[in-house]
Formats: structure tokens, sequence, C-alpha cells
């Protein structure tokens, strides 16, 4: 049965450790729990928000409605063509379902290990990391239509995945509560090496990156990750808090004539991705505090929030880093949490 509680703290449901309060709380264990916390959302007129690990939002006030806490358990692995298709409850963690996969020998996710967050919450903003996005092995998800009122299943295309974007971010925002997530694996144990900050980490450490196991390079992987981005139980983080823009090609050129060390991708449709870190660092903003928030000395896309500060605070230092890059390079730079 839904348990619902009221005036709930959320300041341990979200990795910036805001201190902001839900009017209504549930903690989702299954398919039950959740439509009566939904029916009681629409009794009540409240909005809801679906909430999984808290890694990738920002509670700027009180969220004047019913937060349901995804909580629901469970791996099954299926064979697909004799390979691994693994169906997970929406309430896993991310990170140990990487890990297990490893132990397991079911190879595919090792790029993307040690993000923190829930299983539910990845295909959202379509998680990626060191050259691998969830886009590459999601074969479906499952969860509730508030709309229509039933489950469906939306195949990986109909999720419409793209950099750190998903329809769930648009169309189904607010409108889709995803309680499972389906996995092609793969039992071959070959990795993709071929971000070059990952390739140089594994050229140093003496190995050939073209041979190397899933499991070594999942273990670069996250040492590179610890040695630049904050463990939030020590330093409360969103993980990088601006997404890497995406100009045209002719922009990208008049930015080189005057910063030829610019980080930059050319992309395949023609665009060209710049590092926001790069962008914010010019701006002498990295290592920068702001009363009790600040960027990261050794990531500059990485708001901390070092002494309790609320969601508007953090989103003032935000604003500020968005209004000097822009005024410095004509780049609008867009938050990538969600915020609240
Ligand atoms: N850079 C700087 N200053 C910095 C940090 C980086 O100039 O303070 C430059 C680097 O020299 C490099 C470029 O920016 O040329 C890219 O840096 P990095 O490889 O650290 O990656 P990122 O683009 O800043 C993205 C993801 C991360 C992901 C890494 C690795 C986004 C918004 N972020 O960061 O994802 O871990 O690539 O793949 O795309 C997250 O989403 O929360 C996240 C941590």
């Amino acid at each position: 049965m839904a348990v619902i509680t009221q005036n709930h703290c959320l300041v341990d449901c979200n990795t910036l450790s805001i201190t902001a309060h839900a009017q209504a709380y549930c903690a989702v264990d299954g398919r039950d729990e959740l439509c009566e916390a939904l029916e009681y959302a629409r009794g009540e007129q409240l909005p809801a928000l679906v909430l999984g690990g808290g890694s990738n939002c920002v509670f700027s006030r009180d969220y004047p409605g019913l937060v349901l806490h995804m909580r629901s358990r469970g791996v099954d692995v299926e064979q697909l063509d004799g390979q691994p298709l693994l169906r997970v409850a929406a309430g896993e963690n991310w990170d140990a379902l990487v890990r297990s996969c490893l132990d397991e020998g079911y190879f595919g996710l090792e790029n993307l290990i040690a993000i923190p967050g829930s299983v539910g919450a990845a295909p959202v903003q379509n998680i990626g990391a060191y050259g691998v996005e969830l886009s590459r092995c999601l074969r479906w998800v499952e969860g509730w239509d508030i709309e229509r009122g039933l489950f469906r299943r939306l195949s990986a295309s109909e999720c419409q995945l793209s950099y750190r974007d998903s329809i769930f971010k648009r169309a189904l925002s607010d409108r889709f509560v995803i309680t499972e997530v389906a996995l092609q694996l793969c039992r071959r144990p070959q990795g993709d090496a071929g971000y070059p900050a990952l390739r140089d980490y594994l050229l140093a450490a003496g190995e050939d990156p073209d041979r190397v196991h899933p499991r070594q390079l999942a273990q670069a992987v996250a040492a590179i990750r610890a040695s630049k981005l904050p463990d939030y139980r020590r330093e409360p983080n969103a993980g990088s808090f601006f997404k890497n823009p995406l100009v045209t090609a002719s922009q990208a050129a008049e930015l080189l004539k005057h910063w030829p060390e610019m980080a930059h991708w050319s992309m395949p449709d023609g665009r060209v991705k710049l590092a926001a870190a790069w962008l914010v660092e010019r701006c002498g903003w990295k290592g920068h505090r702001q009363g009790p928030v600040g960027v990261h000395p050794r990531q500059a896309i990485v708001l901390v929030n070092y002494q309790q500060a609320g969601g508007e605070q953090i989103l003032a230092l935000a604003n500020a880093i968005i209004a000097s890059v822009y005024a410095q390079f004509a780049v609008r730079l867009e938050i990538e949490p969600r915020v609240y």
C-alpha cells in the first residue's frame, strides 16, 4: 500500500543536498503503489514529480506537489539472439548495476561506470560518458503513461534519445513514469576506448587501448572520474551543471580565429560541440566561491553546494556564469539538470 507523508524533507533525496520540502511524498516500490500514489495526486489535484537518485535535479523552492521516489528493485536476465537482455527495475542503482554486469561477464556498460543516479533516470537524459551513451544499449523502457492511464512499452527509437536529451524531457515530460528499462548487452569482452582522455590514460598506464578488457576499461574510467569529479557525499553536486553547447560550423570557425586552442568536436550533423568547461574556465570561474556555493577547482562545469545553500543560490551562480560566457563568447550555455 502506498504510504504518503506530508511536508517531507528532500535533503537526503538530492545529491546537491538542497533542503527543500515536498508537500507530499511517497516511496514507490511497485506498480500498484505507483497507481495508488498517482490516484492520490489526482484526487488532491497535486502535480507529481518523479525522483530517482536525485543526482540530476535542482530544487529552487519547496515542491508544491507529490514526489514519487522510485525505489523498485529487481534485475531479470533474458536471452535475445544469444546475448543477455537485462530487464531492470527503475529504482535500481545505476553504478551497482554496471558493476554487477562486469562481475557476470555482461559487457557494454563499462564506460558508464560510477555515474550517480538510478536506472529509471538513465534514459531521461540519455546518460553518457567517455564516448558511450545509454542509447547504444537501450532496447526499450516500460512505464505508466499518465495521460492515457496505462502501462506501455516504448522502443529505443520511440524514446528519441540524443545528447543529454529524450522524449521524457520533451513530449512526455511529466506524462510518463519509467518503471522498467531493458538493456541489450554482450558476452564478448570488447570495450570502446576511443575517447581521447581514456585512450591517453590507458597508454600512460602501459595498456593497449584496442585490446583492453572491459573490466580494465571500467577501472580506468572510474579512476579518471574520481580524479576530476567530486564525490557528492563529501561535496554535494549534480555532475555537469551545463550541457556542452552545439554551435554552427561558421560560429565555431569565428571563435577558433580568436581562440585557436578552444576545445571542440565536429558532429556528424555538421554542427560543432564546444566544451562548456573550457568556456567557463576561460571566463575565470574555475574554483570561484560565491558564498556557500562554488565552481569545482578541478572541473569548471561542476557546481558544488559547500554549505547547505538553497537551490536559488546555486541557480544565481549558474546564471552569472551563463551571462559571462555569453558576454565573452556569444554562446548561450544551457543548464543540464532539471530545475523544479
Ligand atoms: N576542460 C576545461 N576545463 C575544465 C574541464 C575540462 O577546459 O575544468 C576541457 C578539457 O580540457 C577537455 C574538455 O573540456 O578538452 C572536455 O572535458 P571532459 O573530458 O572533462 O568532459 P566534459 O565535456 O566537461 C562530459 C560530460 C560528463 C562526462 C565527461 C566524460 C556533459 C555535460 N558532461 O564532460 O558527464 O563524464 O564528458 O565523457 O556532457 C555529467 O553529465 O554529469 C557528466 C559528468
